[in-house]
């Protein structure tokens, strides 16, 4: 039989939840250990799923547990770097949520302490692994799109702010950009093959903030300590961007937690000299064949499912552990994330295009 990686959450909230399944559906997995400053989420969390190796402060936890192998780190964004490297440190892998960290500062400095202590640090952009963005990539790489020279990530909520520290700026570092936007920007530059991003024009608004006078209830997704009534709302709850790429290529953002809109809407379009793509709700091409404009799908939509994308994204990182499988989603992509979103900050703060070294 072989032996099973023995993995450690950190921060067991909300999106835990879904690494902690993935993990349980992977029979070469150990669940060992969980981690949170809130004792009573974490004791509730340890009942729940059988895991008794229960700590409040993940240096304890380092300490008491060192045949931990690998760890997911699932705190608010502002604990990314500090619990990252501190694992790394202690010679642990880690898959780190999105967004990587709060800038690009912190990102740098967790990618040095994977490259010094020869761990890996992957980061967690697990729509990466849905099996639409899958067959795109494929329809891509076989060089059915030519040229992707205009791109489109949208990530728009008519009411959606998830409440708690997301919308606090000193633990999440921004609004939608940081939060939504990091899923959609990743998977067009992905899509693309990784071009590197040269300038920046963007601008943010805080003119709805989170709603807290609209009475329906927060719409979908919530942190796990969310009062939207009371809340600190210090964040933008709009934004919008155009990014150049050093091919030329541009992509349009546009984000939000609050708008005057019809409806939700997630969304990555790319448009190429041979093809276009549509991503959602279902994969669709829009191509030329024989002298005819003609739209292609697929005859079996591609699964999306979100604990299905966290299933596979945790399978990987355990692979790439164990088996020495190259890592899809590597730390270097998450600081290059990291120089879009900083940049289109600053160009929010400025009113001026950023250049990025
Ligand atoms: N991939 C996705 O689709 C997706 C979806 C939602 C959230 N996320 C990301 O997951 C992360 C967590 O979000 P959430 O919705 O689960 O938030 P949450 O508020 O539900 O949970 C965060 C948990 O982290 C704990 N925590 C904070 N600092 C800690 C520390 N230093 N040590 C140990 N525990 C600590 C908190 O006590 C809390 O229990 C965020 O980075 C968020 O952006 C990703």
């Amino acid at each position: 039989m072989s032996k099973k990686t023995k993995v450690a959450v950190i921060g067991v909230g909300g999106i835990s939840e879904v690494h902690i399944a993935g993990y349980k559906a992977n029979p070469d997995v150990e669940l060992y250990a969980f981690c949170d400053i809130n004792e009573k989420r974490l004791k509730e969390k340890g009942a729940r799923h059988g895991v008794t190796r229960l700590y409040t402060d993940e240096a304890t936890m380092l300490k008491e547990c060192p045949e931990i192998e690998a760890v997911s780190v699932c705190t608010w964004n502002a604990a990314h770097a500090p619990c990252s490297i501190m694992a790394l440190n202690a010679g642990k892998h880690v898959l780190c949520e999105k967004p990587m960290a709060l800038n690009t500062q912190e990102a740098n400095a967790m990618k040095e302490a994977a490259d010094k202590n020869g761990k890996l640090l992957m980061i967690g952009f697990m729509r990466r692994f849905s099996d639409n963005m899958e067959v795109l990539k494929d329809f891509v790489n076989a060089g059915d799109f030519g040229e992707i020279y205009y791109a489109k990530a949208r990530y728009i909520r008519r009411n959606g702010a998830p409440g708690g520290w997301f919308g606090n700026k000193e633990f999440s570092g921004g609004g939608p950009l940081i939060d939504l936007g990091v899923h959609v920007i990743d998977m067009v530059r992905y899509i693309m093959g990784k071009p590197k991003p040269v300038s920046v024009y963007g601008a943010t608004y805080d003119k709805l903030g989170n709603r807290p006078g609209i009475k329906s209830l927060l719409a979908g997704y919530t942190a796990s300590d969310a009062d939207s009534k009371t809340d600190i709302f210090n964040v933008e709850d709009m934004a919008t961007a155009l990014v150049r790429f050093d091919n030329g290529a541009i992509l349009h953002i546009e984000v939000s937690f609050s708008m005057n809109i019809p409806k939700e809407e997630e969304n990555v379009e790319i448009y190429g000299s041979k093809s276009g793509a549509v991503l959602y709700p279902d994969l669709k091409m829009y191509t030329q064949q024989n002298d005819y404009l003609t739209n292609v799908s697929l005859a079996q939509n591609p699964k999306m499912g979100f604990e299905y994308m966290f299933v596979k994204e945790t399978a990987h990182f355990i692979k790439c552990i164990t088996e020495g499988m190259e890592c899809r989603n590597p730390a270097e992509d998450g600081v290059v994330l990291m120089q879009i979103l900083d940049a289109v900050y600053e160009s929010a703060r400025t009113g001026h295009e950023v250049i990025i070294k």
